[in-house]
């Protein structure tokens, strides 16, 4: 089976991507350091896989244990990079740390695949990177605007470090970079799902502990942005479709002729829905009352999809994605 390298596959979308992965007859084998998943999460994966998925409990931003890591597995397919900070919030706090962490573990993990000859990666991008919009639909080719935190201008660069060294460096890299929205969640099996280590700076993760009666009533971020009802929209995709995208952004990939490939895709459901209308609809789905409390907006946010077009454009190019990868 073709190995494939899933840099925070402990993590949440990782853990969900290793289970599709299996599904499409690849080798997972996880790569992560734990510092924002659970190691129980390996054992949820082999129950629902039925047997021990290879792992290697290292920092992929380290250089010597990625360098061990590719000398003593051979040949690998590929990787799908999502070790990452991942929370906007939280970047704007520690800004340094985020550049530090994203940065080290995509140029460690580009440069091993290029020495070792392992042409297809994967990249877990984001929406962040096109700022706040001036003008919507968003699409792939909207310009690049300032990004509103330190975690999205991570993002920008390393889809940058993978245009430079593939468009123009010519470098034998086929690459997708997937961007994405707001993941939520969990695998039917329940077996795995989203844990982030801590306070969840997260939605949803938060609406979950507060409703199991672990944390406080949620503060809403904001409720006077101009959209329908104050707060800020978000495209929410389901993991389990999330991680399904992924798997076929390297099937697209392996189909590639030209040793050096690049290209991006938004991955989301089409559909934007207010931070409010989540908080509804997770009372709607659960029979479970939220307490919550309007606070002050939170520094790095994006006031989102102010109008619902763009979900539109990105669900037709997530259908794209699925016809060019099936061949379509
Ligand atoms: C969503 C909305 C908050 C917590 C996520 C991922 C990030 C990236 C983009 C992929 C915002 C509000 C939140 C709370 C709140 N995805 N909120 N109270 O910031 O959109 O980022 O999508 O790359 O990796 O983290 O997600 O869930 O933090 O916030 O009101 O306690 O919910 O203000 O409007 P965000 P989020």
């Amino acid at each position: 089976m073709k190995k494939i390298i899933v840099t925070g596959g402990a993590g949440f979308i990782g853990s969900h991507t290793v289970v599709e992965l299996h599904e499409a007859g690849y080798e997972p084998i996880v790569v992560d350091n734990f510092h924002n998943s659970e190691k129980s999460v390996l054992e949820g994966l082999k129950r629902i896989i039925g047997k021990e998925v290879k792992s290697y409990a290292i920092d992929c931003a380290d250089p010597a244990a990625m360098e061990s890591l590719f000398a003593s597995e051979g040949e690998i397919s590929g990787a799908i990079h999502f070790a990452a900070y991942k929370a906007v919030g939280e970047s704007v706090e520690k800004p340094l740390e985020y550049f530090r962490n994203n940065l080290d573990s995509t140029l460690v993990l580009m440069d091993a695949m290029l020495r070792y000859g392992a042409p297809h990666l994967v990249f877990s991008s984001s929406c962040t990177v096109y700022g706040q919009p001036e003008k919507l639909p968003v699409t792939e080719t909207s310009p690049i605007l300032p990004a509103q935190s330190p975690y999205g201008a991570t993002k920008q660069i390393c889809e940058e470090m993978m245009r430079q060294t593939i468009e123009i460096g010519r470098k034998p890299l086929r690459a997708i970079a997937l961007r994405y929205f707001n993941p939520v969640g969990a695998h039917p099996s329940a077996e795995i799902g989203e844990l982030p280590r801590g306070v969840p700076s997260n939605l949803i993760p938060f609406i979950t502990q507060s409703a199991a009666g672990l944390r406080p009533p949620i503060t809403i971020f904001g409720n006077d942005y101009n959209t329908p009802d104050g707060t800020c929209i978000r495209d929410f995709i389901h993991v389990v479709d999330l991680a399904k995208a992924h798997v076929k952004a390297l099937e697209l990939l392996e189909k590639q002729a030209e040793p050096a490939f690049y290209d991006i895709f938004n991955i989301g459901t089409g559909q934007g829905n207010t931070v409010l209308e989540a908080i509804k609809a997770f009372e709607e789905a659960t029979g479970v009352p939220l307490q919550y409390k309007i606070g002050p907006r939170r520094a790095g946010d994006v006031a989102g999809l102010e109008n619902r077009t763009y979900a539109g454009r990105c669900h037709a190019r997530r259908v794209a994605l699925a016809t060019e990868a099936d061949g379509g």
